[in-house]
């Protein structure tokens, strides 16, 4: 296994929709291993394949409940079922978000309050997912990792110009920019 570099806002793969899994191999096997690696050791509570340069549908998540019981796993090729947005601001203690592709930085956003999410794991067996909450959050913005969307895409203002704003003077926007958790010490 290997922790791999975590691409940052600007490289193109995070801004065009990945591709279908087609194949599952060893290779694939070793990319979800890499993912939880990279994941854990950012760290992170969730992971898309594009984050690490890689244009497939994939994400991986790690969210303990309240009781701390694993809420862990991989979820490929997904589709997801929304359930409805507030029309209300994002409330600036609550709703913060962050991503390990624009690290160090975090925005309100509103996101839906529950989400359904189906897909399938390593051994293409079915996987469907009920989520609420924060969780449900997770859910939304790795899912949206795969369709080439990053969270600062959907926030609004005054957040959608700060954030530009924040981006252009960390020089960041641009291909080529990438952190290794662990070596570099940046957090989302
Ligand atoms: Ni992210």
């Amino acid at each position: 296994m290997a922790i791999k570099p975590i691409v940052i806002t600007g490289e193109p793969v995070l801004h065009r929709r990945a591709d279908e899994v087609s194949v599952f191999d060893a290779e694939l096997n070793q990319l979800v291993a890499d993912m939880f690696e990279t994941m854990d050791k950012a760290p992170g509570v969730g992971l898309a394949a594009p984050q690490i340069g890689v244009g497939l549908r994939i994400f991986t998540y790690d969210y303990p409940d309240d009781d701390g019981n694993e809420r862990r796993g991989v979820i490929i090729n997904p589709q997801i079922e929304l359930g409805s947005i507030v029309d209300e601001p994002a409330d600036e203690d609550t709703e913060i978000e962050g991503c390990l592709s624009v690290p160090g930085e975090r925005f309100p956003l509103k996101r839906a309050d529950a989400v359904r999410i189906i897909g399938v794991d390593l051994n293409q067996n079915p996987v469907d997912i009920s989520a609420t909450g924060w969780y449900a959050r997770i859910f939304q913005h790795e899912f949206d990792h795969l369709d080439g969307i990053l969270y600062v895409n959907r926030l609004a203002e005054p957040w959608k110009e700060i954030s530009t704003d924040i981006i252009a003077d960390n020089g960041w926007g641009k291909p080529g920019l990438s952190w290794l958790p662990g070596r570099d010490n940046l957090e989302a």
